[in-house]
């Protein structure tokens, strides 16, 4: 890493503005397997001491007029885009992906930070009519108060911006617990925000193990929300954890997307979308295609143009230049890839891409077809660069397919019938919905799921109003004497 500001590159937590810097835990780089550095490892105490500093910062910051604190969210947004490639370097080292999707994902978790500073401008409230004569009620808008953000490996910056700026937008203070694997990244944002003018205290970040720091921050009475993005397992022991509490709670958990492809759809455009929703990230995405469903008429052509796509797919260092797939984010990760790709093998899926011979830490792009219900790869993410194939014969029958699962977070189809859009689209049980198009994150859309994909939405309108709580202001004696 050759950083032009080495001083965005901290091996150390940040609590009240004070950086404490000790090497308890090695952070691994997951392209070359060895330590690129350390981080402390927060103590229960630390943590209660990070959520108090929260809650004495958001005095003052909650009292500030929503310009002023647009104007520091602006600046913070700036500052990202002004420091790409150092973010993007320290985003590859240490979680993998390649150096042109981490400008990608700065440039995304940027535009999360603009969008709710536009949006902190446009916190209102209503008048409400009165059943009563001299009486007027108000419904206000308030912060909801400190907030616990914990969040993943996959997109160390955006899933960072897309809780904390709404957050901060609203008046609330945080936080933040980044994944173990990449600390480096909450790390520089917590910098740049400090250079922006964020006062001490409103964004803390603290480094370690999740469990003692995840355990202190749920039980906190002071902590009033929590929002994570993870696995569903894990969505649910915090849901517990929070219960005592009756914290807000926004979860965006796993999934397991459709990819459906009628027979009437533009085969192009299709393998396009496939291509940019399976292979983002290495795959490593919760709206990644889990199940890539094609309809008879069009399946072997469709095969067929994926597998080209696939084949040509470089993998390798995400730092190396023209890398496609980058390392996947440790051993754990490769394991899973490898017992899904051998159970679907063993059930009578077929592998149509010749297999590449990779590095242990990666994961070979493959497609397979002839993948059925019964496989573990259509009951769970693979988190990983696997395209199955699954062939159906009828709407009725892909509706069913796409639908047969717990999870409810994105869907994707392709068609050119305006009336089966509109019939899938209305009939897919799940809170992001693509039509003709493989691309859902925008700082403008909601985001999140339903059923075991979670509570909440991100980004968009919705994603402020998580952050905030509604007060019923009744005023009475307003008639006039
Ligand atoms: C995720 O994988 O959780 C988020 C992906 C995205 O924002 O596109």
């Amino acid at each position: 890493m050759k950083l032009s500001d080495p001083d965005l590159f901290r091996e150390a937590a940040v609590i009240n503005g004070d950086w404490i810097a000790r090497p308890d835990m090695q952070v691994i780089n997951p392209a070359s397997g060895t330590a690129m550095g350390s981080m402390p490892d927060i103590t229960a105490e630390e943590t209660t001491r990070a959520i108090k500093a929260a809650e004495a910062a958001m005095i003052d910051w909650r009292a500030r007029t929503h310009a002023q604190r647009a104007d520091i969210l602006m600046r913070w947004h700036d500052l990202l885009l002004q420091n790409t490639e150092d973010l993007a370097q320290i985003l590859t080292a240490e979680q993998g992906k390649p150096l042109a999707e981490a400008r990608g994902e700065v440039a995304y978790g940027a535009s999360f930070i603009r969008w709710f500073a536009e949006e902190a401008r446009r916190i209102d409230g209503a008048i409400i009519p009165s059943p009563l004569p001299g009486k007027r009620i108000l419904a206000m808008k308030e912060p909801v108060g400190v907030c616990a953000i914990i969040t993943p490996w996959n997109f160390p910056i955006a899933m960072i911006t897309r809780k904390v700026a709404p957050g901060l937008a609203a008046g609330c203070t945080m936080v933040v617990k980044p994944s173990d694997f990449t600390p480096y990244s909450a790390l520089a944002l917590a910098v740049l925000a400090e250079r922006a003018g964020l006062p001490a205290g409103a964004l803390n970040v603290l480094t370690g193990r999740p469990e003692i720091i995840g355990e202190t921050l749920t039980a906190s009475p002071v902590v009033r929300k929590l929002s994570f993005t993870g696995s569903t397992r894990v969505g649910a022991l915090l849901a517990e954890q929070c219960a005592p509490t009756l914290k807000k709670l926004s979860l965006e958990l796993g999934g397991n997307a459709p990819f459906i492809v009628f027979d009437d759809a533009d085969l192009l455009a299709a393998v396009e979308g496939a291509m940019l929703s399976k292979f983002r990230n290495g795959g490593q995405t919760c709206v990644c295609a889990n199940r890539i469903l094609v309809q008879a008429g069009i399946h072997d052509e469709f095969v067929a143009a994926l597998c080209k796509r696939v084949t040509a797919l470089r993998v390798g260092p995400g730092d190396a230049d023209g890398t496609d797939i980058g390392p996947m984010i440790n051993a754990a990760a490769t394991r899973k890839i490898s017992v899904h790709v051998e159970d679907a093998l063993s059930r009578g899926a077929r592998r149509v891409t010749p297999a590449r011979d990779l590095a242990e830490q990666y994961a070979d792009p493959v497609v397979l077809t002839g993948a059925t219900t019964d496989m573990q790869l259509a009951a769970e993410e693979t988190f990983g660069p696997v395209a199955p194939v699954f062939r159906f014969e009828t709407e009725d029958e892909a509706m069913k397919l796409a639908n047969g699962t717990p999870y409810g977070l994105a869907a994707y189809f392709y068609t050119r019938d305006l009336a089966r859009a509109f019939r899938v689209g209305e009939a897919l049980e799940f809170g992001i919905v693509a039509l003709n198009t493989g691309v859902v994150s925008h700082a403008e859309a909601p985001f999140g799921g339903v059923k075991a994909s979670g509570l909440g939405r991100e980004g968009a309108r919705e994603g402020i109003e998580e952050y905030l709580e509604t007060k019923a202001f009744h005023l009475g004696g307003l008639r006039a004497p």
